[in-house]
């Protein structure tokens, strides 16, 4: 698969919660041949500190070439990408890594039959799933029966998000920390009454959110497809920054993911 480095202008740059961004940039190459779950590497200051660059998911892929990150401030590397301003050219690599794919032919989403899917986001975790329910949408699914659960600490950080997957025709479930909206706990306690219904089940967030999915997913024998997010340097295969346990030995999350079959990576020994 092409990968590409450019130098991308900002478009726009919208502020959704306190410390929650978004960067919509014109990336033509990157826009052209990206699939849901794969992810760019940022070069976040035009300086040489940081060094490495950062690991963002591809949130949003427009046919007009651009693309949108989704981001939460929580180091130095997120602070300067907040600071940036429209017009400012921002140098990314991608699109890298290997996405979700559908139970059909590669990644066209064509499902064995129109039993609903689930989509379960968290936190930040969100950011892939917009991609990957807009690409479910176009495929033409009865996005009205599948299931959209999304949870964060707090309210804002779900608005507009969670709007975002609604006019797309899903219907959302949400949960937050703090109960400030939707159910207040965890995702996985929605999920119990959703698991029987469904196909294939595709998340991304916190480490220990996605293992309790996966335990559900697995006595239930529902497949599930997870986004890891783990420390990277390089974003290509080149200095075992990234690796996490398989089943069959280590992986590297950059290159033979950030997307797994659950049941391909060894939950208990992380
Ligand atoms: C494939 C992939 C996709 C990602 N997609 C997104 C995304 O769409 N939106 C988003 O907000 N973030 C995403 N991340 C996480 C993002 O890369 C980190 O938040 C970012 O690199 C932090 O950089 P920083 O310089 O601000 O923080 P640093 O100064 O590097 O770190 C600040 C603190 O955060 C911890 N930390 C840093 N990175 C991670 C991580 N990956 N997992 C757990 N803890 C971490 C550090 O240990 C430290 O305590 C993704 C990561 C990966 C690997
Ligand atoms: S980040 Fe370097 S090998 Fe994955």
């Amino acid at each position: 698969m092409s990968e590409f480095q450019q130098k991308c202008s900002i478009l726009s740059r919208d502020r959704l919660a306190f410390d929650v961004f978004r960067l919509t940039l014109q990336a033509p190459g990157i826009a052209a041949t990206a699939c849901p779950g794969q992810f760019v590497m940022v070069r976040v200051s035009d300086g040489l500190d940081p060094l490495l660059r950062r690991p963002f998911s591809i949130h949003r892929c427009f046919a007009d070439g651009r693309i949108s990150l989704l981001f939460k401030v929580i180091g130095k590397g997120t602070e300067l990408l907040a600071r940036r301003c429209i017009g400012d050219q921002v140098d990314l690599v991608g699109p890298l890594g290997n996405g979700f794919v559908g139970n059909g032919v590669g990644n066209g989403f064509e499902f064995s039959d129109d039993r609903p899917v689930c989509l379960i986001g968290g936190g930040m975790g969100i950011a892939p799933l917009l991609f990957l329910a807009e690409q479910l949408h176009k495929s033409g699914r009865e996005t009205e029966k599948d299931h959209v659960l999304l949870g964060a600490r707090t309210q804002d950080e779900l608005t507009p998000l969670a709007d975002e997957f609604s006019n797309l025709g899903y219907p959302v479930q949400l949960a937050t920390d703090d109960g400030s909206v939707g159910h207040k706990g965890f995702i996985p306690d929605l999920l119990d009454f959703i698991l029987p219904t469904v196909e294939q089940v595709y998340t991304c967030g916190p480490h220990l959110m996605m293992k309790n999915v996966v335990r559900q997913c697995q006595q239930a024998e529902v497949p599930c497809q997870v986004s890891l997010e783990t420390h990277m340097a390089c974003g290509m295969g080149a200095c075992l920054g990234c690796t996490v346990n398989g089943k069959k030995g280590l992986v590297h999350v950059c290159k033979q993911g950030p997307v797994f079959d659950a049941d391909q990576l060894e939950w208990s020994l992380e």
